[in-house]
């Protein structure tokens, strides 16, 4: 995957307005809430039996940080995005199992993170900025995957 210095630009501009702590727990909530079926891999986590009870769940809060952590570590690491999450997608391999639905899962989890970053950057979040953004996501979702053919 090639970067250009706009994109390079962008990402860092993006991510620089990104708290971790804030956007993580929204993500993954967002994603809980909206695609309730992605909720059978956290059966771990309690409650999740309402929006209320998800969004006030400890555990996804901190699930969220967790993911963003990841994230934070591909935006500084653009050009081996693959190689970083190697070893993370073959824990989700082996974790959640070949499954179509997971690795749809991984897309729509991208999709509630666009739309929290949307939210909160408002006018900002402009078609240059989308496509940026939407092109990180994918790479990185491309990488998390990437173990399971
Ligand atoms: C664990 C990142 C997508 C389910 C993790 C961990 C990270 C992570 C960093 C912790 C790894 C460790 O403990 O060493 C990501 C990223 C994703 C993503 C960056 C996509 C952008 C998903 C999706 C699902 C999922 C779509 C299922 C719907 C899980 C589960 C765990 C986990 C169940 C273990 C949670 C626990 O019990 O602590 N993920 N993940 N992940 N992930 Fe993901």
């Amino acid at each position: 995957v090639e970067w250009s210095a706009a994109e390079r630009k962008i990402v860092a501009d993006v991510w620089g307005k990104i708290s971790i702590d804030e956007i993580g727990p929204q993500a993954l909530a967002r994603l809980l809430i909206v695609y309730p079926w992605t909720q059978r891999y956290f059966g771990a986590f309690g409650d999740l039996s309402s929006a209320g009870a998800i969004m006030g769940n400890p555990k996804v809060s901190e699930h969220g940080k967790t993911v963003l952590g990841a994230l934070d570590k591909a935006v500084k690491n653009l050009d081996d995005i693959k190689g970083l999450y190697a070893k993370l997608s073959k824990m989700h391999y082996e974790k959640l199992n070949v499954d179509p639905d997971n690795f749809r899962a991984s897309y729509l989890l991208a999709d509630c993170l666009s739309i929290v970053v949307a939210t909160k950057f408002g006018s900002a979040f402009s078609p240059e900025v989308q496509a940026t953004w939407q092109k990180l996501l994918s790479v990185v979702v491309a990488a998390l995957t990437s173990k399971y053919f």
